[in-house]
């Protein structure tokens, strides 16, 4: 697992092993904007301030995958123990 935090409230939330941030975000009342849920559309794409993802969409290019300045939360993961997002 590893831990998300929402630059615009503070809030931080531990996104378990086998869990989206999106499911996270979304079990605990946090507003995301999302549509496909499997990393197809785009829809959630969420800046990323600090912390490397782990992309897994098919959204992004490589070049935009290799800049890490933004993830798909619904599908992608972390590569570092926290990522903050611009939430
Ligand atoms: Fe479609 Fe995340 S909701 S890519």
């Amino acid at each position: 697992g590893f831990r998300v935090v929402l630059a615009r409230s503070g809030k931080s939330f531990d996104i378990p092993e086998g869990k989206t941030i999106m499911s996270v975000l979304l079990d605990n009342g946090e507003f995301v904007a999302r549509s496909c849920q499997e990393g197809v559309c785009g829809t959630c794409e969420t800046r990323v301030l600090q912390g490397i993802p782990d992309h897994k969409d098919h959204v992004l290019s490589a070049r935009e995958r290799t800049s890490n300045k933004s993830m798909m939360i619904c599908c992608s993961g972390a590569k570092t123990d926290e990522l903050v997002l611009d939430l």
